[in-house]
């Protein structure tokens, strides 16, 4: 069976695609669909390569649970042949993603985190490097409820 092979990315891969990254597995988990799929994340940036996530991150997933190992990496043209899915968290990520495209077929893949959304849908998943942890805690829970919806969509599909 051919896997469907979903890329996150965000600017740093060290706060918000990593976790949205953990989260779509776990949903692949909790509905035995793990096989059906493989998944990474990305950072536009080379800020961070080969860091794990940020420790407030790992900090709000632990408290609800969820452990994951990680190492930053940057988002590379080659990722436009490599996965079928490419999910950006924000407008500045769609731009600078959609700017590496060179093709029509590249660009079709690029979707926006919180298109599925079912709150808020077609906002932007904030970047909460520079605020304070209740800001970790908001990304969470909007990748929680984003991920278990873009798994929904693509299932859909198949
Ligand atoms: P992320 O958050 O894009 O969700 O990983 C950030 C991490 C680091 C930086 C910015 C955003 N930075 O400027 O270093």
């Amino acid at each position: 069976m051919t896997k469907v092979r979903v890329l996150f990315v965000c600017l740093g891969n060290i706060c918000r695609s990593p976790l949205a990254r953990a989260l779509f597995q776990k949903h692949l988990v909790s509905a035995g669909l793990e096989n059906g799929y493989t998944s990474d994340s990305a950072g536009t940036s080379g800020y961070h390569i080969g860091e794990s996530a940020d420790p407030r991150t790992i900090k709000s997933a632990l408290q609800h649970g969820l452990k994951f190992q990680h190492f930053a990496r940057q988002f590379h043209p080659a990722d436009f042949e490599d996965f079928d899915h490419i999910v950006v968290m924000d407008q500045s990520n769609y731009r600078d993603v959609h700017a590496l495209a060179t093709a029509p077929h590249h660009s079709l893949k690029i979707r926006m985190m919180r298109e599925f959304d079912p709150v808020d849908r077609g906002a932007e998943v904030p970047d909460p490097w520079f605020g304070g942890e209740e800001g970790f805690e908001e990304v969470y829970a909007i990748l929680h409820r984003s991920t278990a919806g873009l798994l929904t969509e693509l299932q859909k599909k198949m």
